[in-house]
């Protein structure tokens, strides 16, 4: 059996003060969740959120991790510097990323083995543009993002995949029940095909783009999505109601 998994994705948004009042808000409506509760923040903001959600069920994540373990690597942040503060996660290859800041799936590959090795559980975001949907490319995008991006890794049922379709990305336009779960359906029997169907079995799957308190319940429902990943809802009291989604 899979375990729900919503997480938050606050992107460049919140302060040390602002997310920490946030968190202490949010905590009591998703105490009694059944999944697994995450925060993903920007670096400079994970003391200040481990702190105001230590002694609840908010873990906290980072929104990337660099693949040395230190280096002249301005500006990025390794996965020793999130161990520190028990960061449980990391987004890795978010389509923001890809598009705005030229990461690859090499790139993404690199980042996922070395947040494993350091016990730090990545989502890997993979998803296509709407003019690759629109000419019919969305299974080989995906393809090439799993087979390139997922190199490598002995125990695949460690990450989580986000399948955040690039066109639903805080849109307002969010993929239909019925799209999410034929790509994600598809995303698990490809890690059958690459690793093993066992594997394709237990890992963990999301979705992700305009995801809200409205249309969670519909994709939450489909078989093969186990949860979410949540920008623009997760910054108001809303994910609360994302995450009670089956209350
Ligand atoms: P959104 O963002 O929910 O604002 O569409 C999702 C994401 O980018 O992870």
């Amino acid at each position: 059996m899979r375990k729900a998994f919503i997480a938050g994705n606050w992107k460049m948004n919140m302060t040390a003060k602002t997310g920490s009042e946030f968190i202490k808000q949010i905590a009591p409506l998703v105490k009694d969740a059944d999944c697994d509760v995450a925060f993903c923040v920007p670096a400079i903001l994970i003391p200040a959120m481990t702190e105001a959600a230590k002694g609840t069920n908010i873990a906290i994540g980072a929104e990337n991790v660099h693949w040395e373990k230190s280096g002249a690597f301005t500006g990025e942040i390794s996965s020793d510097m999130l161990k520190e503060y028990g960061v449980k996660y990391a987004i890795i290859g978010h389509s923001e990323r890809r598009q705005y800041f030229g990461e690859t799936d090499e790139g993404v590959n690199k980042r996922t083995l070395a947040a494993l090795a350091a016990g730090i559980t990545p989502i890997v975001c993979v998803g296509e543009t709407l003019s690759q949907r629109k000419s019919g490319d969305t299974e080989n995008v995906v393809r090439r993002q799993l087979e390139e991006g997922l190199k490598d890794i002995d125990d695949i049922t460690k990450i989580v995949i986000a399948y955040e379709p690039v066109w639903a990305i805080g849109t307002g336009v969010v993929a239909t029940d019925e799209q999410a779960e034929e790509t994600i359906a598809f995303i698990r029997s490809e890690i059958g095909r690459i690793f093993c169907p066992k594997c394709a079995e237990n890992i963990i799957i999301q979705y992700g783009g305009s995801m809200n308190a409205s249309n969670c319940k519909g994709l939450m429902a489909q078989p093969d999505i186990d949860g979410g990943l949540i920008g623009g809802a997760s910054l108001t009291l809303d994910f609360a109601k994302i995450v009670n989604y089956n209350k």
